[in-house]
């Protein structure tokens, strides 16, 4: 019965949401996806061990700014935050490594972990369970409870019986469209007390140049996440995609306001899915759609959170105004 428990030790418990319905899911959205006449396939199948492992990688890239925009913003900004929120569970969504949480720990200072939980969220296992455990040996003092699971499925999961600090860094929000981050603040904000705090990363436009190096290094780190996602296909659902039959491509959408990713045949192609019962004849040139990344204007997020029916208490920003972590609390 689900939710499974992974791990419970002392001052720390892994629990797992991810149940068979992840595998009707992964199902459902690669079948939809790729029998569509224009290919796609869902970014949130990129994150197994090797994905998140190579995200990781990625965040480390000269070319990829927001990281270390958002870390420097987080610098100055955790002494603000953690001084009004001395206990309680900080939930971290998409949590991934954990360099930015670290931050606001340090910011609190070690005298107050004990009145902290810390509740990260992901769909990826192992990198939840890397960095949970990794985090405890750091400050020992601290309680973890780690959630396996779908942030847009299972909000539920996550306790509400103590006053939160949740955040959602790295502008993952801008990898939903529209309409998805609209209905996941309010999602989220269905989640919160009067007094809970939600702190959100906005990656901000900036000139198209730099947008279009950060998601196509010279080092082709990018284009290998990119590819992961068809070893992901491969292993889940008994695929035989060739990784090398496509190539990473990258670019600015100004229409759209967003980077989008595909993978681009190089060649003629024929894919067989067992778990599908499905084979897919993809020409040269075709694309498969895995990633969009949007970018935000400071009106387009003051629009996003009072439609979600929230307000902004505290917008921080680096010098260049490239990257916005928005303190948000209910209107
Ligand atoms: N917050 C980190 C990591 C961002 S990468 C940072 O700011 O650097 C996005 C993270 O979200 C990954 O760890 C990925 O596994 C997770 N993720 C993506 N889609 C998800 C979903 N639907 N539910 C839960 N986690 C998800
Ligand atoms: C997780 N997410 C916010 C990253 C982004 O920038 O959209 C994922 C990523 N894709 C390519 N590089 C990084």
């Amino acid at each position: 019965m689900y939710p499974d428990v992974i791990k419970k030790e002392h001052r720390i418990e892994i629990r797992s949401h991810i149940d068979s319905s992840f595998r009707s899911e992964i199902i459902k959205d690669v079948s939809t996806g790729l029998n569509a006449s224009r290919k796609s396939i869902p970014s949130k199948y990129f994150y197994d061990e090797r994905g998140s492992q190579l995200f990781e990688e990625i965040c480390t890239l000269p070319e990829y700014y927001p990281t270390r925009t958002e870390m420097s913003i987080l610098k100055l900004s955790a002494p603000i935050i953690m001084k009004s929120f001395d206990r309680g569970d900080i939930v971290e969504l998409g949590s991934g490594a954990n360099g930015k949480i670290r931050m606001l720990l340090d910011a609190a200072g070690h005298s107050k972990l004990s009145g902290l939980r810390y509740i990260p969220v992901d769909v990826s296992e192992t990198a939840l369970t890397e960095a949970s455990e990794e985090l405890l040996k750091i400050y020992p003092k601290l309680e973890v409870l780690g959630i396996v699971a779908d942030f847009t499925l299972h909000m539920d999961a996550v306790p509400s019986e103590h006053k939160k600090l949740i955040l959602f860094l790295g502008s993952t929000i801008g990898n939903f469209d529209e309409k998805k981050r609209e209905d996941f603040l309010k999602l989220v904000a269905g989640t919160m007390n009067n007094n809970d705090i939600f702190l959100v990363g906005f990656d901000m436009l900036k000139p198209k140049a730099t947008l279009e190096a950060a998601y196509d290094d010279m080092r082709g780190v990018t284009s290998e996440f990119n590819k992961n996602i068809l070893r992901v296909i491969n292993r889940e659902l008994g695929a035989d995609f060739k990784p090398s039959h496509f190539d990473h491509v990258a670019f600015f959408n100004s229409d759209r306001e967003r980077i989008e990713m595909h993978l681009r045949a190089n060649r003629d192609t024929t894919v067989h899915i067992d778990d599908l019962d499905l084979e897919l004849d993809i020409d040269k040139d075709e694309t498969i759609h895995t990633e969009n990344s949007c970018k935000f204007s400071r009106e387009g997020v003051k629009d996003l959170v009072e439609k979600s029916g929230m307000k902004i208490q505290n917008w921080y920003s680096d010098e260049m105004g490239w990257f916005s972590l928005t303190e948000l609390i209910l209107a």
